[in-house]
């Protein structure tokens, strides 16, 4: 099969190392790709948010699979232009991506699959919304109902700050997507995320995870797009897992198809759980990053094989072959992130790090350059892990953290503490 990945962070290059050990996968391209990725596909810089330039990319390059990772591609319609062009594509239609381009979308889809989510109330002018916010006080949660590059959400301890957050998404903090609100209760618990694929009615589970948001430890400090991941985490155990499938994930399947909407792709299942009781905080159309990392580096090759029966709607009586082990991912990030960093600092020390099923530098915003190879982003390297046990695959990865030369950079010391 001659595979393309759509993407260009940490999330596609782990995708495409489990990909690429796979004997189906006979050759790899990728667009854009990034420093990383150029190690084992071609890499390719076309606007993978543009659906007619990606079908007539594909139809050029007589792509047999297009693997879609971030979610703008999705939002923007590129999975059903593909598909349209009889190209066999992993990524939901865009009317099925609503569940994350919209937090109304995705409550009204809670409330007729009654699964177990905080209460909400949607509001397109600013009065309502802060009349409301006084009748309900604090701690309450703000959110744009658009995408918002991670950013439209404001968990408000007080009154005067809610209503601060829906001022400002009112007058365009985030453009469009702000002056639509969902304001909604705030849920108390550990928060854990929960993969799923999904190919219309099938549901595979593909691992449970945990993301580190803040940029500090302790998570402390602002809200990034995460610092690090492990998998499996425990709150998440077998029990908890079939609670989220017959309470949330699988009514939420059949609301869609019954709407002519039918889900197919990865869905990424945002979870709060307290007493034993696992609640929705947000759906995504595609892989975490960098919770993918994790998760690809437990399934390996096999991979390969679930996306491909997701896209072809084959996954009924799929299995995962899960060997009984732990994975966890650092992110090294450009000193300044989530504000404002350099890019351009050159990065050495990686060709040093081992490279194999137990240990794996993947990408995120690297480039290769005539000095070298650059940091090109905020989050820029992922160094993964994985042990017979997450403290086994914690000090692995944080020996290869050690390893690499990158002043500019910096990373968190305590992912996996909350497991640990
Ligand atoms: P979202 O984009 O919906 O995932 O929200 C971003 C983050 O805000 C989540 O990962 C949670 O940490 C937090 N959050 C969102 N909704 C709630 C809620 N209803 N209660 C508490 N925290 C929330
Ligand atoms: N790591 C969080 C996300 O991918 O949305």
């Amino acid at each position: 099969m001659k595979i393309l990945i759509l993407g260009g962070g940490g999330r596609e290059h782990a995708l495409a190392w489990a990909i690429k050990q796979n004997p189906k996968c006979d050759e790899l391209l990728c667009a854009p790709g990034n420093g990383g990725i150029a190690d084992i596909a071609t890499c390719h810089s076309i606007d993978i948010e543009n659906p007619k330039e990606v079908v007539q990319f594909a139809k050029a390059q007589s792509i047999d699979f297009v693997i879609i990772g971030p979610e703008a591609p999705l939002v923007l319609g590129v999975s059903d232009a593909l598909r349209a062009a009889d190209i066999l594509t992993f990524g939901p239609s865009q009317a099925a991506a609503k569940l994350e381009a919209s937090k109304n979308f995705t409550k009204e889809v809670c409330t007729k699959a009654k699964a177990p989510t905080a209460a909400y109330a949607y509001f397109t002018d600013v009065k309502s919304a802060k009349e409301y916010i006084q009748t309900q006080g604090a701690p309450i949660v703000i959110k744009a109902d658009g995408l918002a590059a991670g950013k439209g959400v404001v968990v408000a301890m007080d009154v005067k700050t809610a209503l601060n957050a829906v001022e400002n998404m009112f007058v365009g903090d985030f453009g469009a997507a702000g002056r639509k609100v969902v304001v909604e209760e705030f849920m108390k618990g550990e928060e854990a995320s929960f993969f799923v694929l999904c190919d219309g009615l099938n549901a595979v589970p593909i691992g449970t995870a945990q993301d580190h948001k803040r940029v500090g430890n302790g998570d402390t400090g602002a809200n990034t797009g995460g610092m690090g991941a492990y998998s499996p985490t425990p709150i998440l155990d077998h029990a908890m897992v079939q609670k989220t499938l017959d309470q949330i994930v699988i009514p939420t399947l059949k609301v869609l198809n019954d709407s002519k909407t039918p889900y197919q792709g990865v869905l990424y299942v945002g979870l709060m759980i307290k007493d034993n009781q696992p609640r929705l905080v947000e759906y995504n159309v595609r892989f975490g990053d960098p919770e993918c990392q994790v998760l690809m580096m437990r399934l390996g090759a096999q991979a390969l094989d679930l996306i491909e029966a997701t896209a072809r709607g084959m996954l009924e009586g799929e299995k995962v072959n899960w060997a009984d082990d732990h994975a966890i991912t650092v992110v090294m990030a450009a000193k300044g992130y989530p504000d404002t960093y350099q890019k351009g600092s050159v990065i050495s020390g990686l060709e040093a790090l081992p490279k194999d099923a137990k240990n794996m530098c993947f990408h995120a915003g690297t480039k290769a350059s005539d000095v070298g190879l650059t940091a090109n982003g905020g989050r820029v390297l992922n160094i993964t892990a994985r042990g017979d046990s997450l403290k086994e695959a914690r000090d692995r990865a944080y020996a290869m953290a050690d390893q690499v030369d990158w002043p500019e950079g910096f990373y968190r010391t305590d992912i996996g503490w909350r497991a640990l």
